[in-house]
Parts: structure tokens; sequence; C-alpha cells
């Protein structure tokens, strides 16, 4: 019997089991990377990158790379049939005849669903427009279990463009189904967590949460700091962009309010948010995310083909 195709768009579609059980998959991977070097042998991984990225697109091919399969790439959209008019949808039904699996970023919040529905295989989104980013969550849930040693009972701070961050949606949507979580959103008032966030994810929930613009007023109070940066792209006008940019930066100066077991993460790219004298501090772990976003992508893919190792 062939099993069904099953795609991730959205953090939710992952239950918190499946959640635990690909954080130890990722572990396994960690401790016995052999076991997994022919994992996906004669499968190939279709990375369709229709938006600007580096740790995302290279760590879903170096995922792919270390468990012996193949990657296909579109790297430049206007390279693309898309920049000929081609839909999101045909392009999904095309790859389909190419490839078992599909990682797709893209600018349009929706597309990695539209792909989904159209594809015949595996579609898991690779960030869509300021919407969400599962795959970076994936990567934040791992580092912080692995800092922290739970996922629970955790005072959690989101600082920067809550607005515009994908990854602070998909990571706040994740978190909310733990016990004892606590969120503190900071944010300059144009920056605010979107509302159907706020909905959704806290308040239905009766999740506490409450919102500053004052980053040293609550950084001691703080298990996690996750900064962001202000996302240009999405901005309608420069102007804005300029006068908020800088609304935050972490130094190490500020860090000296924070509390001595802090992890300090960023999805990164990093633009002037966190300042390069943080990164020696011990509290630091956004490289460590993006090490840890390969072996959950490398645990995500093996789950998607329905793949075990040797
Ligand atoms: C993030 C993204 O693309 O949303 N980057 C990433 O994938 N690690 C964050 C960002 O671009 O600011």
């Amino acid at each position: 019997m062939t099993q069904p195709v099953r795609s991730v768009i959205d953090i939710l579609d992952l239950s918190p089991e499946e959640l635990d059980r690909l954080m130890d998959t990722a572990e396994d991977i960690i401790a016995r990377p052999e076991r997994y070097r022919e994992a996906c042998r004669y499968k190939k991984l279709a990375a369709l990158f229709f938006e600007p990225s580096t740790r995302t697109r290279l760590s879903f091919e170096a995922a792919m790379h270390e468990l012996g399969g193949a990657v296909l790439s579109v790297t430049d959209a206007a390279a693309s049939s898309a920049a000929k008019g081609e839909s999101v949808a045909d392009t999904a039904k095309t790859v389909s005849c190419y490839a078992d699996i599909i990682a797709m970023r893209h600018p349009k919040e929706g597309a990695a669903l539209v792909a989904a529905r159209n594809a015949s295989i595996p579609v898991i989104n690779a960030g869509d427009g300021g919407h969400c980013h599962p795959t970076q969550t994936l990567a934040d849930l791992l580092t912080i279990r692995r800092e922290k040693g739970r996922l629970s009972n955790l005072t959690v701070g989101l600082c920067g463009d809550l607005k515009f961050g994908r990854t602070v949606h998909s990571l706040i949507n994740a978190l909310s189904r733990y016990e004892g979580l606590n969120f503190v959103l900071i944010s300059p008032e144009e920056l605010k967590l979107p509302s159907y966030v706020k909905n959704d994810a806290l308040k239905a929930r009766g999740i506490p949460y409450s919102q500053t613009t004052d980053l040293e007023a609550v950084i001691g109070n703080l298990d996690i700091l996750y900064m962001t940066r202000v996302q240009r792209e999405r901005f309608f006008n420069e102007e804005d962009y300029l006068r908020l940019k800088d609304s935050y930066i972490l130094t190490p100066e500020k860090l000296k309010k924070a509390r001595p077991d802090l992890s300090v993460m960023h999805p990164l790219p990093r633009v002037n948010e966190i300042s390069v004298a943080v990164d020696d501090d011990p509290r630091a772990c956004y490289f460590k995310q993006v090490l840890n976003g390969k072996y959950m992508r490398m645990a995500l893919i093996l789950m998607l083909l329905n793949l075990q190792p040797a």
C-alpha cells in the first residue's frame, strides 16, 4: 500500500509527539552519522528558492547530501519559468516529475500551500513571505531543548520585527503547545506581533504574554532572548525601514543585566541587532541554531519520505 503524501507547510502540521521524534532522530544523527549516510540513496530533493537564502537552502542541500541523496536547485526566480509567468501550481506539478521531495521558499504568503496542493510529492515550506517558516522553528526547538533541557516552563523574549518576522510566528505557534510558557514581545509599535498570531496562538490558549518597547527593562527576566532582523524586503517604504532598523542592538553592556543562563538566539542573517562582540559570550546560541537546523532538516526529510536509517 502506498503511503499518503504528507507536506509540512505550518509548524502546527507536526504534533508535539512528532516534534519530539524529529528531535530524537536529530540527536541520533549527531551521535551516529554513519547510520544515515545512505538513507536517501537514489532520492532527489528539489530546492525551489524564489527568495534569497543562505542557511535554509544550503542546509537543505547539505542535509540531503549527508543522507546520500541528490539535490536539484532553483536559486534564482529570474532564471526559472516563474519569470515567464508560470504559476506555483504548475511548477509544483512539473517538479513532481523530477524529484521525490520539494523544499520551497517564496515571497508570497501561502505559496508553499498552493505547491503542496498541486504536487504529488511532499512539500516543505522553507519560508512563505511574512507568514511562517516551520523548519527554522525545528532548528530553534532543538537548540532550546539542547540548551535548556526542556521546552516547557520558559520565559521567552522575542525582540525586533515581530510583524513580518515569519520565524517568530512559527516559533510562538510551536512553543504555545508546551506547559508553563510566558512570552515577552519586544518591538517598536509599528512592528508588533500580528493579531492573528496573538489571537490563535496566545489568547485562544490562555498563554500569558506582555508587550513592551523596552528590551533593557525586561532582559533580566528572560530564559531565552530571540532577536530578529527588521525585514527590509517586506516594508512598503525605505524611510520607515531606515527609521526602525536599529531599534534594538544587543551589546555586551546590555547583556550584563541578563541572567547567566540566558540563551541568546537569532535565526540569522544578522544585520545590526546583535553586536559582533556578543558572539564570544557563552550565552550566544545563534551559530548552534545553524548547525541544529541541518540535523532537523535531515530528520524531517527522512520522516516525510518514510525512510529509516541502516
Ligand atoms: C530567516 C527568514 O528567512 O525568515 N532566515 C532564515 O531562514 N534563517 C530570518 C530572516 O531572514 O531575517
